[in-house]
């Protein structure tokens, strides 16, 4: 079970997601790769048996700026059914609440990729029902693969 979990964070919140969800994948069995998005190929996410990418929101509700790269070049790319879930701390105190999680969720079905997981959406710093959700995502995930 080859999983890549991207992520891209400047305030630190979704590294320490991004982190415990590695740490929560691992101990599952699964070979987790964790990058971020800036280093990340969108050509090579055919390599893994399943993606997770995980992202904040901002500007006014836009992908950030280190991350548009990736995010244009998934257009161009046939995710031939790569299994995926999507995640992302952000802000309800700012308008369109997350709305990178839901760019990147209708950007990887456009590109033939296969959502296994509903996307959650963090405000601010996780609580611990929070860190369930995030759970239950990489449980789907890891569940897919079976
Ligand atoms: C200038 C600025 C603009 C932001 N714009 C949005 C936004 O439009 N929508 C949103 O949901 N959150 C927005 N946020 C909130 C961040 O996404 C949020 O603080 C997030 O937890 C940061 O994650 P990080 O710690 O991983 O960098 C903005 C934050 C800043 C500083």
């Amino acid at each position: 079970m080859k999983v890549l979990l991207t992520y891209t964070s400047m305030t630190g919140r979704n590294e320490k997601i991004a982190n415990y969800l590695a740490d929560y994948l691992k101990e599952k069995g699964a070979d987790v790769d964790l990058e971020e998005i800036i280093d990340t190929d969108a050509f090579g996410l055919t390599d893994y048996d399943a993606v997770i990418v995980e992202s904040y929101t901002y500007h006014d509700g836009e992908v950030p700026d280190e991350a548009q790269d990736f995010y244009e070049d998934l257009a161009d790319v046939d995710l031939e059914r790569t299994k995926f879930a999507v995640l992302g701390s952000s802000s309800k105190k700012h308008i369109h609440f997350g709305r990178a999680v839901d760019y990147f969720t209708m950007q990887l079905n456009s590109s033939n990729g296969e959502q296994v997981s509903d996307s959650v959406k963090i405000d601010q710093d996780p609580d611990e029902d929070d860190f369930k959700r995030v759970r239950d995502l990489g449980d789907r995930v890891l569940k897919s693969l079976k």
